[in-house]
């Protein structure tokens, strides 16, 4: 079975003609493009909103419509995958490097819906490193700023350089303290000058798509 297939797909039981979609970013929501685009050629009429350029190509590939921000009066539903979901369904989010506009997109949508496999399930947050999506400029003080809050950050690196995100900025992979409070966090983080955001996506979650270990694999959608 292909966990990933199989919570990608079902979010698109939330799609309904007409709707604005968020297109979120990752290999879970791969198979929502996949399925969408498959869906479209049946008949279904949507327009997509793409959280990277990776999402763009890909249902551009697909034949799915996109549609751009100047035009969108609001997002009806965006679909995502996550990197850690804790019981609260908050969210880690970012290991693709495009929280910045999974955030804008997932904040603007009336349903955000959250896709993704049983190993994403944590007791809390904090085991993924936090990605903080933060401006090349001085960024070297921006980390000592974020070392001061408590958190040990690392450059995230590609090919012997560092990554930059759609929106070229870069990452910094956050070790974050034991027993933090997350909002304050998520607040004191956003604070700091050249800080574009920050992977926690802290009471935005509307539906969770997962499986459930404990009753043979079979789908769970949990509600806010
Ligand atoms: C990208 C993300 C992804 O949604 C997250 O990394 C999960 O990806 P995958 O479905 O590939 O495990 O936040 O920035």
């Amino acid at each position: 079975m292909n966990e990933k297939k199989e919570v990608g797909e079902k979010a698109l039981d939330y799609i309904k003609d007409g709707m604005v979609v968020g297109l979120g970013t990752g290999t879970t929501v791969f198979y929502t493009l996949t399925k969408l685009g498959e869906l479209v050629r049946n008949g279904l009429s949507i327009k997509g909103i793409p959280t990277s350029k990776q999402t763009e190509k890909l249902a551009k590939e697909f034949g799915i419509p996109l549609i751009s921000f100047s035009e969108v009066k609001q997002i009806d539903v965006a679909i995502d995958g996550a990197d850690e979901v804790d019981p609260e369904l908050n969210l880690i989010k970012g290991g693709g490097g495009a929280l910045l506009r999974e955030k804008i997109i997932a904040h603007a949508a009336k349903t955000f819906i959250v896709v993704a496999d049983p190993d994403k399930n944590v007791a809390k947050l904090g085991s993924f490193p936090l990605p903080v999506e933060v401006l090349p400029f001085g960024f070297e003080l921006t980390k000592k700023k974020i070392q001061e809050l408590g958190l040990i950050p690392h450059l995230r690196q590609v090919q012997g350089g560092p990554f930059r995100t759609d929106n070229g900025h870069y990452i910094l992979d956050c070790r974050i303290p034991d027993k933090p409070n997350h909002k304050e966090l998520e607040r004191e983080l956003n604070l700091i000058p050249g800080v574009m955001e920050n992977g926690l996506f802290l009471g935005m979650t509307d539906k969770y798509i997962t499986l459930d270990r404990n009753k043979d694999n079979s789908i769970v959608v949990r509600h806010r």
